[in-house]
């Protein structure tokens, strides 16, 4: 994909630097927005993995869960002709890089490591641009849980975590009298619509969502239907504590851990918080799938591309990279880690805990009944243009105390409307 031009400047330049040895022939510059405890440590495995090869991780960390400023910050280095080796981009934005042409083919080494045989397909065909490989996925989140804390929950005289909205409701009831805080929440858009999403799923399921949030229909986004997913989504409001509003998530997760708070609905990133510090599922924390959702898997792939540089020996460096983040153990320990499961399906569960083991078992039977959907608030079913659309609509509805739930669905058509 290197334009010829390019390629002789490449060489140019390589040569006359190695006569000067200068070169870091083996750099790789990583862009991320694991910031977070569990995050930082499942950041520090791939660093790490990839060091002890002789390559250097140059750390380009951006702060902000969900990755909406890292990616602020990757258009602005891109446009100005200086990109870093390797970035983490998610879903159809994968797409949106290629058809700019800024991205490196990975086809030798996915044939050479049999990804087409070992991803999901459904996963792997979002990493290729017109049938080529452009990313390598790390992993399988997923989306629609909640997470509780045991202790919390027994000492208000509750033995099951609720699995559905209505029980959600009687149980948050009851905690709020009880004079705990009932869901642990960050009010920045991303969490405001993480939480709008499952409800959705709930609400909506898994097919008219895909219509929603896939297809774009105007019909069922301005619906009925999505009309009760507001009216659901607002009665949460009445379980969250006042000083919600820009709390990141981690620390919505870390009220959980430390009993602030009895229960949060986030994706399993949630549980790499959990491990960090020192939690045991079952034991301190419970993981169930979230409300109404328990056959239904909210996908969220974390991915790296990489981008085409002017020099082929970092070339070298983003494909060491590519096959590190496929490689069976690192895809175990790195995992493990962050809350997720491996991307490749030949890799035993043994040594993962139950979460993780019921959350492998939940995709595999989603695929096989029709509720695997892409999750639209980590931006793996539309683009960050209608993704943001949603993200306003739902956030100013959640934070506007007289929002109203018809005109909200009327307006969310509106604007992926104009977004599309
Ligand atoms: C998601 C990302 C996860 C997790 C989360 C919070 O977009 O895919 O890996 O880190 O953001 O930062």
């Amino acid at each position: 994909m290197m334009k010829n031009s390019k390629r002789c400047l490449s060489m140019l330049y390589v040569a006359l630097s190695m006569g000067c040895g200068t070169v870091s022939a083996k750099n790789v510059e990583v862009l991320h927005w694991w910031t977070s405890g569990g995050e930082a440590e499942a950041a520090q495995v791939l660093k790490q993995t990839l060091e002890e090869q002789g390559y250097q991780w140059q750390d380009f960390a951006i702060a902000g869960g969900g990755g909406e400023t890292a990616m602020t910050v990757l258009k602005t280095r891109a446009v100005s002709g200086n990109p870093p080796e390797a970035a983490q981009i998610k879903g159809p934005d994968i797409q949106e890089w290629g058809r700019l042409g800024f991205l490196v083919s990975l086809d030798d080494v996915s044939q050479q490591h049999r990804w087409d045989e070992l991803i999901p397909e459904v996963i792997a065909n979002s990493m290729k641009y017109q049938s080529h490989y452009v990313a390598v996925p790390l992993n399988i989140h997923r989306v629609n849980w909640l997470w509780a804390n045991t202790t919390l929950l027994r000492d208000v005289g509750i033995t099951q975590p609720p699995t559905t909205l209505q029980q959600f409701f009687q149980v948050a009831e009851r905690i709020k009298q009880a004079g705990h805080i009932p869901l642990a929440h960050g009010g920045q858009p991303w969490q405001d619509v993480t939480l709008f999403e499952v409800i959705a799923l709930d609400v909506l399921g898994p097919e008219m969502y895909r219509q929603a949030f896939v297809d774009n229909r105007m019909d069922v986004l301005s619906g009925e239907h999505m009309v009760e997913v507001f009216t659901q989504f607002k009665r949460m409001h009445d379980y969250i504590d006042p000083n919600y509003r820009g709390r990141d998530w981690n620390v919505a997760t870390a009220m959980v851990i430390q009993g602030k708070a009895a229960m949060q609905l986030m994706g399993d990133w949630a549980k790499g918080e959990f491990i960090a510090a020192g939690k045991k599922p079952g034991i301190d924390y419970l993981c169930v799938p979230a409300l109404g959702t328990t056959n239904e898997f909210s996908y969220n792939v974390d991915s790296f591309a990489f981008f085409e540089m002017s020099r082929d020996i970092d070339t070298q460096a983003q494909k060491a990279l590519a096959n590190t983040i496929f490689e069976p153990e690192f895809q175990k320990k790195f995992n493990r880690t962050k809350g997720s499961i491996p991307i490749r399906s030949d890799i035993s569960l043994d040594s993962f805990d139950s979460c993780a083991k019921a959350s492998k078992q939940a995709f595999m039977e989603a695929e096989r009944l029709g509720g695997l959907v892409p999750s639209m608030s980590q931006g793996m079913s539309t683009t960050t243009y209608v993704q943001s659309a949603i993200f306003e609509v739902v956030s100013d509805f959640f934070n506007n105390p007289d929002g109203d739930p018809e005109q909200a669905a009327q307006a969310l058509a509106k604007a992926v409307n104009a977004a599309l």
